[in-house]
């Protein structure tokens, strides 16, 4: 390992069946106020809000809720949450859902106290907070976006179709606490269950696909992303398979909370595509990125070679014999792409209601990332955009 870092991930994690035990616990900890945030429903329908609710009304909580929160939650809701939050005097922001709820609610906590437009200060200028954060704990639903772990929060203006996410630099931004119970994921219908699992791997693929040098980092993605393959082929025949999911919520927690990042210069070209994708077809997260994977990946393999061997061979276990590199690195990849059909993933962006005309507007909004083996320029983004069609 090269690099130099600092590494700090303050976020109290309580895992398994009987997490929610353990809520009470926390609740201590802060005042009486309690903004309770969710999503379209889901959480009503399984019984999770339910128990929620009983257990910050034994604890004599003051309650307000903020429901509704989208998939790819947008600037107008966030408007709307800073509201009830301030009005409320928010002691802590309590996230009940998958990772549009719990970035919803890092977006929330740093808005609160903030005197600029949230919009213009931390997703056009990014910059950092300079008030009072509100305290955000998350009960997650669903196992993908790793924001139970993380300070990302995406947010997406759908005037100028704009989707954003703003890692924030601060620790203090992360959920101070949140509870992966598996069993609440099993609800999850399969088309989310299976964008999640891709998001999870691309979330690895983007650390692992930057650097030269011999990184621990890249030994640990590894394992993670077998487990994931593992994982993953027992849940889609088995979705109510415990010890595969609760797998699948453990890797996406570890996927993206910053540890396999240490020493990388990290990629994040897939979610760029994906995410200007997203902003301009409101798709699944997970999917959008399932989309433009293959494309991107061919295109830049060349340029990162021994990389896409190393994949090949550690990850999708090539055989090497008498054969040159690009052969085993295209064979890696084509066990990937048989790996993503095997799970039913969306393989392209028009499926998702992209089209030829709106390629150059995508291209547009699509950030350019210096981290990974090939920094794009907007002829060749134009080009894996239309390979993605
Ligand atoms: O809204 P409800 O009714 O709750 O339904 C949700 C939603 O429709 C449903 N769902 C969640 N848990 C469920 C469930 N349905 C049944 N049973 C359950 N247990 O699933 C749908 C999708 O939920 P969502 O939270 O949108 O999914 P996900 O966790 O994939 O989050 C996506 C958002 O996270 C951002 C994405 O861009 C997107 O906006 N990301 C955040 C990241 C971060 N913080 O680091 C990184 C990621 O790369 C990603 O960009
Ligand atoms: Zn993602």
């Amino acid at each position: 390992m090269l690099g130099n870092f600092s590494y700090c991930n303050p976020t109290k994690l309580y895992f398994g069946e009987n997490s929610l035990d353990y809520l009470n616990t926390e609740l201590l900890k802060y005042g009486n106020n309690i903004v309770l945030i969710y999503g379209g429903g889901s959480v009503k329908k399984n019984g999770i809000y339910d128990a929620v609710i009983e257990i910050l009304k034994k604890s004599k909580k003051n309650i307000v809720e903020i429901s509704g929160v989208m998939p790819n939650p947008t600037l107008k809701k966030l408007y709307e949450g800073i509201e009830i939050a301030r009005n409320h005097h928010a002691d802590l922001l309590l996230a009940v859902g998958g990772g549009s709820v719990c970035d919803y609610a890092k977006a929330v906590s740093v808005s609160v106290n903030c005197t600029e437009d949230p919009w213009e200060k931390y997703y056009l200028r990014f910059e950092e907070p300079d008030c009072e954060i509100i305290p955000v704990g998350c009960i997650l639903t669903m196992a993908g976006t790793g924001s139970e772990m993380n300070s990302g929060a995406v947010i997406t203006n759908q005037q100028t179709k704009q989707k954003i996410g703003h890692v924030f630099a601060d620790e203090a931004i992360m959920p101070k606490f949140s509870i992966l119970n598996p069993k609440y994921t099993l609800s999850l219908p399969y088309y989310q269950m299976v964008s999640g699992i891709y998001d999870i791997f691309n979330h690895i693929c983007e650390q692992y696909f930057s650097g030269t040098d011999n990184n621990t980092s890249d030994y640990i993605s590894e394992g993670l992303m077998k487990s994931l393959i593992h994982s993953s082929r027992i849940a889609i025949k088995d979705p109510n398979n415990y010890e595969a999911r609760s797998n699948i919520m453990w890797i996406a927690t570890w996927a993206l909370n910053t540890l396999i990042a240490k020493g990388k210069s990290t990629d994040w070209m897939v979610h760029m595509l994906g995410q200007a994708v997203g902003g301009y077809t409101n798709a699944t997260h997970g999917m959008t990125l399932a989309a433009v994977s293959l494309p991107y990946y061919k295109y830049i393999m060349p340029y990162g070679l021994d990389k896409f061997v190393r994949f090949a061979t550690n990850v999708w276990d090539i055989k090497t014999d008498e054969k040159n590199k690009e052969e085993i690195a295209l064979e890696g990849l084509k066990a990937m792409e048989n790996w993503m059909k095997e799970l039913g993933l969306v393989m392209n962006i028009t499926e998702l209601g992209a089209n030829k005309d709106m390629i150059e507007d995508i291209a547009d909004v699509t950030a350019i990332m210096p981290g990974g083996y090939k920094i794009l320029d907007r002829e060749e983004i134009i080009n894996i955009l239309k390979e993605s069609l």
